[in-house]
């Protein structure tokens, strides 16, 4: 049933089982000492990713941007921006990459570009009701000066989805719909032109050897033109942005066929070297059946798992989660996913050891209202409880069914850094919330190599990172965490030697134990088992040898430890 292991290059079916490594190019290395992470220094860093055996990379946007939204902005879509290095660059890493057996994904954002996409500021000097602007959603106001936003719509980042422009004859004009910042306009995926615009720079992708796009937004092309109000949400004042099934942005029927047209551009590559690329959807949406539905046949390949990335750390919980998944994907005939952090969400070391770790889940899906506050900084850190934590999930997570995504410095155990001074804050939620939220800075911060103080080995020089990295992440480097036992690089590292060279890891399905209230177990074939003792008190150990633990055990199983065994 199962076959050699190779590498990610040698398998079509990589985008089945693979471990996914996401690179965020600003935060991860600098070979140029300006301060900023580029693909030079990305580069410089596949080594380390070979190493930690990973199967494939997924890199958030290296495209020309302002850097508004951390260049979830893209002012064009098929060149990279300077500050990452050129498109020679991005060639010679793709290379580089494939030469180490890495597949390579990168994003596409096509909800939205960057107010500077030359094509946004055609359609700002155009006039009303021209084709420029119909590449956007451009709309007159409401009220008898069309002075008011034409809904009610609140934006993500904060304030309204609207922005006003004004006109060539000076006087306030049109508005323009933004799903996120107002430097984000959105496409009107009505037009035809905005699909053929889209079908090209994956064409242009493909051809220069990517494996497969990560897809922003992935719910949010379509609209409905008629533009209904949505329900007011006491906390903004605006109509809420929220997924409820029929909201006018989000998983609109056009959506899918937009995914169905991208498939078959992708598998139109299936007779090259390569082979056919692949995709996955960032989308979230509740329950996951509704969120399976995107990788059912023809659609996108695989979809970015939520529940799992805000589950809360309980056994039940847990489980409830995985084993829904599971059915949801079997359903499709798709594999699962699982993450547990990204560019946009605290790191796990912080998040599970707060007081509320995630959303509770039972045999129904989302239990009520998440228990977990948005903005828990407010909370304080046990950190040494989630990084016992961050390390089971992690040897949980490589345990799964499925896909694996981490987020650069995870393999680290890096903390979230809440404590980032106001003046250095770049995520674009900071300014719109009125300085009330944060945003996500704290998990984008450059990751430590070597050394004994910033840049730990981030760039060159003592050039200053673009985020400062704290005080005390000396022991946190790559360098400081090669070869010492235990240190949680190793425990990555040995985590995806074992998976790579156990087929069960790959082939067999998963099969629930009898456990405890706070005990997960689970078996992957005949010969591998998994336990996550999710505390507080120790649980016994069954036969087997053990193969790896998050944590030291003996007889029992400590609380918050996960234990790999060859039974
Ligand atoms: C990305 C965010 C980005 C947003 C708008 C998201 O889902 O992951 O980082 O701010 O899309 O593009």
């Amino acid at each position: 049933m199962s076959t050699a292991p190779g590498t990610a290059l040698d398998d079509p079916d990589w985008w089945r089982h693979a471990v996914v490594y996401q690179i965020y190019p600003r935060s991860f290395r600098d070979a140029d000492g300006d301060g900023n992470g580029d693909i030079r220094g990305m580069r410089n860093g596949l080594g380390h990713l070979a190493r930690l055996g990973v199967d494939a990379v997924w890199v958030s946007p290296w495209y020309t941007s302002p850097m508004i939204d951390g260049g979830y902005d893209v002012a064009d879509y098929c060149d990279i921006d300077p500050i990452f290095g050129s498109l020679d660059d991005a060639t010679v890493f793709l290379d580089e990459a494939h030469r180490l057996g890495l597949r390579v994904l990168v994003d596409l954002v096509p909800n939205h570009c960057s107010n500077r996409h030359p094509l946004f500021q055609r359609a700002l000097a155009a006039a009303p009701g021209s084709p420029e602007r119909d590449l956007f959603v451009f709309r007159d106001g409401r009220g008898v000066d069309g002075g008011q936003p034409p809904t009610n719509w609140g934006s993500l980042f904060g304030g309204s989805m609207w922005q006003q422009v004004t006109e060539s004859d000076g006087r306030p004009g049109q508005w323009y719909c933004h799903m996120f910042a107002p430097e984000q306009p959105d496409w009107n995926w009505d037009n035809p032109q905005v699909v053929a615009f889209f079908d090209q720079v994956l064409r242009f992708w493909f051809d220069r050897g990517v494996d497969g796009f990560r897809i922003d937004v992935a719910d949010s092309m379509a609209l409905d033109q008629t533009l209904p109000d949505t329900k007011p949400d006491p906390a903004t004042g605006f109509g809420s942005w929220h997924k409820d099934v029929g909201a006018p942005f989000w998983d609109q029927p056009g959506v899918e066929t937009i995914h169905r047209r991208w498939r078959q551009i992708a598998d139109s590559y299936a007779d090259t070297a390569l082979g056919a690329r692949v995709f996955v959807s960032e989308a979230h949406l509740d329950p996951i059946e509704r969120q399976a539905s995107y990788v059912a046949a023809g659609r996108l390949h695989t979809t970015f798992n939520f529940d799992h990335l805000w589950c809360e750390w309980t056994a039940a919980s847990q489980r409830h989660m995985i084993t829904r998944t599971l059915a949801a994907h079997d359903a499709v005939g798709a594999p699962a996913t699982w993450v547990i952090g990204n560019h946009d969400v605290p790191r796990p070391v912080t998040r599970y050891g707060k007081p509320e770790t995630g959303w509770p889940f039972d045999a129904d899906g989302r239990v009520g209202q998440p228990r977990f506050a948005e903005d828990h900084r407010q909370f304080p850190t046990d950190v040494d409880l989630g990084r016992r934590r961050a390390r089971a999930a992690a040897l949980l997570m490589f345990a799964l069914p499925g896909v694996a995504y981490l987020y650069q410095g995870e393999e680290l155990g890096l903390p979230e850094v809440e404590d980032l001074p106001a003046e250095v804050l770049q995520d674009p939620i900071w300014d719109r919330s009125g300085h009330t939220e944060k945003g996500r800075d704290g998990c984008r911060v450059p990751l430590p190599w070597s050394g004994t103080k910033p840049p730990y080995g981030f760039g060159p020089g003592p050039g200053e990172p673009w985020l400062p990295q704290p005080a005390g992440w000396a022991g946190l480097s790559v360098a400081a965490q090669t070869g010492v036992t235990g240190s949680h690089l190793e425990l990555y590292r040995a985590a995806l030697a074992i998976r790579h060279a156990n087929p069960a890891l790959r082939d067999e399905r998963l099969a629930w134990d009898e456990a405890s209230e706070q005990l997960l177990s689970f078996c992957r074939g005949d010969r591998f088992r998994c336990l996550v003792n999710f505390g507080p008190g120790p649980a016994p150990l069954p036969a087997g040898t053990v193969l790896l633990a998050s944590g030291d055990v003996s007889d029992t199983i400590p609380g918050d430890t996960a234990v790999w065994l060859a039974t």
